[in-house]
């Protein structure tokens, strides 16, 4: 009789114990970041943003203390495969995100399906990345919005004959191809499409070879960190002062770097989803937070994909009392997630998984001694182009 009440007591208490302990279980959200390498500003950016959105926000949700755990993978696809494994496997992760190139979300992509982890991609931008996994959820934009928004706007004002250079990769591609069939579209044409490697390109020749073509412009696509090279060597060759107009998708005139280009990036055109400039009262506030954390770094899109990236985790965290249902019903809490981020409105949309929110349309300014994106038209509420075909 006593050892019965014993047992069932026991019983009792371990119970409780296992609830209660769940409760205060850490919840890990496993970032995964080129912290070094060509694409380190991105990691460097995406990091800072979201241990500042965890700053503003508390590091405690829905009874969990949260844990960010840091790991870089180099930009390496085969690293961030590996780390992503190990942090399903060892750390039980429950949240999978970062992916600074697009290479990178691919490879992790079949992790993310295997073990039911939510993955939210922060900063690739290839369109078809939320086809290879229904875990994944992007914050950061794709290449066929900022690509068409560029292509409705050069052809009416006045450049109709436009060579192309991209990243031979991904995100190159869909912004290669979705500019020129909007071109097209728009009675304007893709005279050339030059192509150059991701690793350490050169761009002399090829900038020669615009130069020869004397097109009204030049289109550029290349990943965050490399504009400034593309820019340098522009002015250098003195294309402008031949009559090219150098335009592109904002990847180019990143605010990363945008402000040590020198005053030769004034009235370079692009288009975007984010700029430090946008002039809302939550883009401001961001803009100085981030700064004042940060030693005066500003900060750019890979920033915002970060910071909102954080924001669709704990808002699901929320909804799920604490990530109750596992990683399956904390991907439905991510979907149709609407709210205002420091670029705008944004929207999640449930059936695609990816962002949809405005392109804008902006100019090299100076402000205040400064050079920023400007923003001067805006496409509202734009969803994947690439989704449709
Ligand atoms: C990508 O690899 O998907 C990528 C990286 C950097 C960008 C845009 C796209 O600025």
């Amino acid at each position: 009789m006593k050892t019965r009440l014993l047992s069932r007591l026991m019983t009792l208490a371990l119970l409780c114990g296992i609830s209660g302990s769940w409760a205060q279980e850490t919840f890990k959200i496993g970032l995964i970041l080129p912290m070094t390498g060509q694409s380190a500003s991105t990691g460097k950016q995406i990091e800072a943003a979201a241990r500042l959105y965890m700053a503003q926000n508390g590091s405690t949700v829905a009874g969990r203390k949260i844990e960010l755990i840091v790991k870089d993978d180099g930009g390496v696809p085969d690293a961030t495969k590996r780390i992503a494994q190990e942090l399903v496997v060892n750390d039980k992760v429950g949240v999978l995100s970062g992916f600074g190139l697009t290479p990178l979300a691919l490879a992790t992509a079949p992790i993310a399906t295997q073990s039911k982890t939510p993955m939210v991609v922060m900063a690739a931008a290839t369109s078809s990345i939320t086809e290879a996994s229904p875990f994944i959820v992007r914050t950061s934009f794709t290449l066929p919005q900022c690509a068409v928004a560029m292509g409705d706007w050069a052809p009416k004002n006045g450049i109709k004959r436009v060579v192309t250079l991209v990243s031979d990769y991904g995100p190159g591609i869909d912004a290669e191809r979705y500019f020129k069939e909007r071109m097209q579209l728009n009675s304007a044409q893709v005279v050339e499409s030059l192509r150059v490697p991701l690793r350490n390109p050169d761009f002399a020749p090829f900038l020669q070879k615009v130069r020869d073509l004397k097109p009204d412009a030049l289109f550029v696509f290349v990943p965050s960190g490399a504009g400034a090279a593309v820019m340098k060597q522009f002015l250098e060759r003195g294309m402008d002062k031949a009559g090219i107009k150098l335009i592109g998708t904002g990847d180019l005139t990143d605010d990363d770097q945008l402000n040590d280009m020198g005053d030769g990036a004034l009235g370079v055109v692009t288009s975007h989803h984010y700029s430090a400039a946008h002039p809302s009262a939550l883009n401001k506030k961001f803009v100085e937070a981030f700064k004042k954390a940060n030693n005066g770094l500003r900060p750019n899109f890979m920033a915002v994909g970060g910071y909102d990236g954080m924001r669709v985790i704990y808002e699901s965290l929320k909804n799920t009392k604490g990530g109750q249902g596992g990683g399956e019903a904390m991907l439905a809490a991510m979907k149709g997630q609407i709210f205002e981020s420091p670029r705008g409105q944004i929207y999640i949309d449930a059936q695609t998984r990816d962002v949809v929110h405005n392109i804008y349309l902006r100019k090299v300014e100076k402000k205040d001694g400064q050079l920023y994106n400007v923003e001067f038209d805006v496409i509202k509420d734009m969803k994947d182009p690439g989704k449709s075909k």
